[in-house]
C-alpha cells in the first residue's frame, strides 16, 4: 500500500513538473549584477535617481506606485533626493483629496498616484511580487543560488522584446522572451535614449532597464539596507554568544573533567 502511494506520488510530481515546464514556455530571465545584491550590497543612490527619472518620464504614463510616499524619495539608503528637490518633484503631481472633495497639489506625505491605464499593474511591489518562481520548475532556486529575482525579471522583460506582434481579441500583444507565455500586452516602453541623464550616464536600453529595475526594487523594499545591517549585527552577536557559551561550558565542566583525566 505504502509503496503504491509512493509510486503515485512520484508519478504525480513528475507529471506536474513537466506541466510546469511546458507552461513556462520559453520564459528567459538573465542574471544582472546589482549593487544591492549579497549580504553587504547597498543601493546605488545615483542609479536610483536615474531609475526614478526613467519611471517618471516613461513608465508613469501607464503605471502607478500607490504604496510609495513621495517623502521616502529623500530617505537615506534610497534615492536620497535633497529635501527641496523632493518637494519640487512632489509638486508636479495632483492628488484627489476626499476632504476637499477636489484635486490639490501633492504634499510629501501623499503617495504616488495609481495606474493611469486600467490593465497596467501597480509597480510599487512588482519587484517583490515577481521575485521568486524562477529556475527549474518555478522553485525559486535561481534566486537562492544566483541572486536572480524581481529586478532581473524586470530588466529581462524590458529588454526581451523580439519585435513580433499579434492581435488577439482586439488587443495587440508583443512577443517577449521573459514574459511567461511569451506574449505581453505592454508595448515596448524603452528603446534606449528615452531619457537624458544629467551626468551623461549611458542611456542605452539595458542601462535604462537596469536603472529602473533598481529603482523599483527600492520601491518594493525600501528598508533593505536596514534589514541587512540588522542581519549582520545578529550574526556577529550570535557568534560572540557562541564563543562565550563554549568557554563558559568548558569552565563549568573543568573541575569534573579534570578529575577524570587525573
Ligand atoms: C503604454 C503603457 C505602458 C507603459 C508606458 C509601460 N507599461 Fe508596463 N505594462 C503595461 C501593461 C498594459 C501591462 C500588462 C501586460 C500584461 O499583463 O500582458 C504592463 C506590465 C508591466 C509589468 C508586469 C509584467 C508581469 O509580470 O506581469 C512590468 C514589470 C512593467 N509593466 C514594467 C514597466 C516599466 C518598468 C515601464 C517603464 C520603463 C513600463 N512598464 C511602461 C503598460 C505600460
Amino acid at each position: 500500500m505504502l509503496k503504491k502511494i509512493a509510486i503515485s506520488a512520484v508519478a504525480a510530481l513528475a507529471l506536474s513538473g513537466s506541466g510546469a515546464l511546458a507552461a513556462e514556455g520559453e520564459s528567459h530571465v538573465h542574471d544582472v549584477d546589482f549593487s544591492f545584491e549579497g549580504p553587504f550590497g547597498s543601493f546605488d543612490q545615483n542609479q536610483l535617481q536615474r531609475g526614478l527619472k526613467v519611471y517618471t518620464e516613461v513608465c508613469s504614463s501607464c503605471h502607478g506606485m500607490q504604496y510609495v510616499p513621495f517623502r521616502t524619495l529623500s530617505d537615506e539608503g534610497g534615492p536620497h533626493l535633497p529635501e527641496d528637490q523632493m518637494r519640487a518633484y512632489t509638486a508636479n503631481f495632483e492628488v484627489f483629496d476626499p476632504e476637499l472633495d477636489d484635486f490639490r497639489t501633492a504634499k510629501p506625505t501623499d503617495h504616488f498616484p495609481q495606474s493611469n491605464l486600467e490593465n497596467a499593474p501597480d509597480l510599487s511591489l512588482m519587484a517583490k511580487a515577481r521575485a521568486g518562481f524562477h529556475g527549474p520548475y518555478g522553485t525559486g532556486m535561481n534566486q537562492l543560488f544566483k541572486g536572480m529575482g524581481g529586478p532581473e525579471y524586470i530588466v529581462s522583460i524590458l529588454t526581451g522584446y523580439t519585435g513580433e506582434t499579434k492581435e488577439e481579441a482586439g488587443t495587440t500583444l508583443y512577443e517577449n522572451t521573459a514574459f511567461p507565455g511569451g506574449w505581453i500586452a505592454m508595448a515596448p516602453p524603452l528603446y534606449g535614449e528615452d531619457v537624458e541623464f544629467d551626468d551623461d550616464h549611458s542611456n542605452e536600453l539595458h542601462h535604462e532597464a537596469e536603472d529602473v529595475a533598481a529603482f523599483l526594487t527600492w520601491a518594493a523594499e525600501p528598508k533593505m539596507m536596514a534589514r541587512k545591517q540588522a542581519g549582520l549585527a545578529g550574526v556577529i552577536f550570535l557568534t560572540v554568544l557562541s564563543v562565550l557559551l563554549y568557554l563558559t561550558n568548558k569552565r563549568l565542566w573543568a573541575p569534573i573533567k579534570g578529575k577524570k583525566t587525573a
